[in-house]
């Protein structure tokens, strides 16, 4: 085996254990409701685009994606002064694809990447066979300086919009900074963007991407490579995303996705194509911004009863996570996900989003996935682990 698997993470193998717990109340993953699904509307496109054009869904298809889907997400993401072409959009296998695609073209063996810190672990998992070395961001911390940081890094890597695992939105001049800094350091700005529809208490804030764009020229040129993906504004299982990026980083990125799979689904592809046009992400928006906004009261609620003299936490105006970190520097959160496990609850510790694998403080928790009266009950089982390893 390559020597990459060796620096994997065991907390998998718990979460591979905790699928035999029975009545778990799981709040580890980053699930939407199942219930939010247009299903109906789904499996209806879903005949219709077979039939109506049986050779963009169903035969091989060109790499960077059928022709009117990457027209339509550059129509979608044109405003202000970025103008977005055919040539600036990459069909994607879900957001995921966008990211292993990326560790394929900029990180040589050793590599640097200025990443956010916290991190997503998926990123991270996506990264690890090509062996970079990180230099953490911990935005919003006193002596954070991303321009420093992103100084003859190979890319620098945020997820501004309710961040895996923090929920933390980075405000706007904070995205301004960023944009500047990688500008000044000429690296690429990798926005990685799964929950920007998901704002709870105001409306959505300019992406990076928009920034860049701003008295930009057509087609865009910038430095920000934007990460899409349907998973989180209208169903996961299509695996269906996309890269917005200058002409040259989409054509490589193309170059890699060769290698990969060939191109996305045509299926897959056609179905967003129409759902799209019926405008059906939006038609659900409303369902699921309050859905969620009420489970993320819920959780705080329960948190706020349960375990406020343990951790300590911000609210997250959107997204699917709340981070907690433990008051007491000495509690280990992989020991606690352990103990949890037993008393019929999990919840996600930080080592796994720390390359390191060394902060053992924090937990995160997801609040999308359960009905209030579950997120209740599986608070009141952390609670009780807390106390068991306390
Ligand atoms: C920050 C971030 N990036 C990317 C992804 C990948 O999602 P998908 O591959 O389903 O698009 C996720 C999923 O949770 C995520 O949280």
């Amino acid at each position: 085996m390559a020597r990459w698997l060796a620096g994997t993470n065991d907390v998998t193998q718990l979460f591979l254990a905790a699928g035999q717990v029975p009545d778990l109340v799981n709040l580890a993953g980053g699930l939407p409701e199942p219930a939010l699904w247009p299903v109906e509307d789904l499996a209806r496109i879903a005949g219709e685009v077979v039939r109506a054009d049986p050779q963009a869904a169903l035969a091989y298809g060109p790499i960077e994606g059928l022709p009117a889907l990457r027209d339509a997400i550059a129509r979608r993401f044109s405003r202000g002064g970025l103008n977005l072409a055919r040539g600036n959009v990459l069909i994607t296998t879900a957001g995921m694809q966008g990211l292993d695609l990326l560790g394929k073209v900029l990180i040589d063996e050793g590599g640097v990447i200025a990443a956010q810190a916290p991190a997503y672990l998926g990123a991270l998992d996506a990264w690890r066979p090509r062996g970079p070395r990180y230099r953490p961001m911990r935005l919003g911390e006193n002596g954070c300086d991303p321009a420093t940081l992103m100084r003859g890094a190979q890319f620098a890597y945020v997820v501004p919009n309710f961040s895996n695992p923090t929920g933390r939105l980075v405000d706007l001049a904070e995205r301004r900074a960023l944009l500047a800094a990688a500008e000044a350091a000429g690296t690429w700005l990798v926005e990685d963007d799964p929950y920007g529809t998901l704002f709870y208490d105001a409306p959505p804030l300019p992406r990076i991407l928009d920034l860049a764009g701003e008295g930009g020229g057509e087609p865009y040129d910038g430095r920000v490579v934007y990460l899409g993906t349907l998973s989180k504004e209208l169903v996961p299982g299509l695996r269906l995303g996309w890269v917005i990026a200058a002409p040259d980083m989409i054509r490589a990125l193309a170059t890699a996705k060769t290698g990969a799979d060939m191109c996305t689904g045509g299926l897959v592809q056609a179905i967003a194509l129409r759902a799209f046009e019926e405008g059906l992400p939006e038609r659900i928006l409303p369902e699921v911004l309050a859905l969620n906004r009420a489970r993320r009261d819920a959780l705080l609620a329960a948190m706020a009863e349960h375990l406020g003299d343990a951790f300590d936490w911000q609210v997250p105006a959107g997204g699917m996570f709340v981070w907690a970190t433990a008051r007491d520097p000495a509690l280990d959160t992989d020991r606690l996900l352990r103990a949890a496990l037993d008393h019929g609850t999990c919840v996600t510790p930080s080592s796994v989003f720390d390359p390191d694998g060394r902060d053992r403080r924090s937990i995160r928790i997801n609040f999308t996935l359960n009905a209030p009266d579950r997120l209740h009950e599986g608070i009141r089982r952390l609670a009780r682990a807390v106390a068991a390893i306390r």
